[in-house]
């Protein structure tokens, strides 16, 4: 089959998208795949890309690519004064992180062209990227989470409640994002505008959430073509002393900002406990294809989810892919799973 691959892409995780597009073009073999890479500029625009076995070529201009409407997989590409085919493909592989990518619009945009999407479907992807609802969908199904108090722009927020509500640290996020973009830990009033001013710089609301004292803790979980769920062994984040929490910095951009344990140390009761709970959670918020699953674990031994995100990062520092083989499917086994489900 011919699997188009989506990378790059309006949202401010670029540049983790094309790291992770990379991984997944490596993996495609192509013996089997007839692996079509389509960069998406960082003002929406499908280019054609092109893989040397090591690098995607991130054109900036040229012919633009385009899914017809009901077209099972048909693609014009558009030039200034001349359209043509440019042939078809059987399933659409978005490698997108964030907006635009990971929140259910391309993955509608799968649906009105008729063409096979890999991994999450609209519905669990628009929940789960969005924090304030995946949270609110993920108590009412009785999994616990932390307690939040979400703020709107434009109306006025008041310090010393949030304080007396939630304790300090807080931790404020953008409803919106993926890799710890516009997140500040906030310990102090003084702290508390500019982390405002940086995360409604990304989304009109935002999250302020307590500080939970815990290990990081993430579960990936993958679909089978006949709705079973496989979640795999956990993994722990290990995060540097020096970067205080999991932030964009300590994710892509020091190498030694954090380290990952894979399968994490847990007495098997627990982890069973948790892994039941990553596939509920999953179902909680209208998931299919995959996910990867983030908890918090104090050392009490209670437990909270405190993400889901449905296109996880295939980077070489990622989780998700680092578990899965973890739990004895490789890479490329992987990926053939996760088209074998778009493709059913
Ligand atoms: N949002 C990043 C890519 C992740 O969850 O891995
Ligand atoms: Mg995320």
């Amino acid at each position: 089959p011919r699997i188009a691959v989506l990378f790059g892409g309006r949202s401010s995780e670029h540049e983790v998208s094309v790291m992770s597009g990379t991984n997944v073009m490596a993996a495609l073999s192509p013996e089997k795949y007839e692996a079509v890479p389509i960069f998406i500029t960082r003002d929406g625009r499908w280019l054609a890309s092109r893989f040397d076995g090591k690098t995607l070529t991130k054109p900036e201009s040229g012919t633009e690519l385009a899914l017809v409407p009901g077209g099972r997989g048909r693609m014009l590409a558009i030039g200034a004064d001349v359209v043509r085919e440019a042939g078809r493909i059987d399933a659409l592989f978005p490698v997108l992180h964030g907006l635009y990518g990971e929140d259910g619009s391309v993955q509608g945009l799968a649906e009105v062209a008729r063409v096979p999407l890999v991994g999450c479907g609209i519905l669990g992807s628009a929940t789960a990227l969005d924090k304030v609802i995946a949270k609110r969908l993920l108590r009412a199904a009785g999994i616990p989470v932390a307690r939040e108090a979400v703020l709107h722009a434009g109306e006025t927020a008041d310090f010393a409640a949030l304080e007396r509500e939630l304790g300090l640290p807080i931790f404020i996020k953008p409803a919106r994002q993926g890799s710890s973009v516009g997140v500040r830990k906030v310990s102090g009033s003084q702290e508390f505008q500019p982390a405002l001013t940086e995360a409604f710089g990304y989304d009109d609301s935002l999250l302020a959430e307590e500080f939970i004292k815990g290990r990081e803790i993430e579960f990936s979980v993958l679909e089978d073509e006949a709705g079973g769920l496989f979640v795999s062994r956990p993994g722990e984040i290990v995060p540097a002393e020096s970067h205080g929490f999991y932030s964009y910095d300590a994710k892509y951009v020091d190498e030694a900002g954090a380290a990952l344990k894979v399968p994490a140390d847990l007495p098997s009761e627990l982890e069973a406990a948790m892994r039941e709970t990553a596939a509920r959670a999953f179902r909680a918020l209208g998931c299919d294809g995959m996910a990867r699953v983030d908890f918090f674990l104090m050392a009490d031994g209670r437990f909270l989810v405190n993400e889901l995100n449905t296109i996880p990062g295939f980077t070489n520092i990622s989780m998700y892919p680092k578990a899965m083989g973890a739990s004895g499917v490789g890479y490329a086994e992987l990926i053939d799973r996760l088209i074998a489900h778009g493709l059913a």
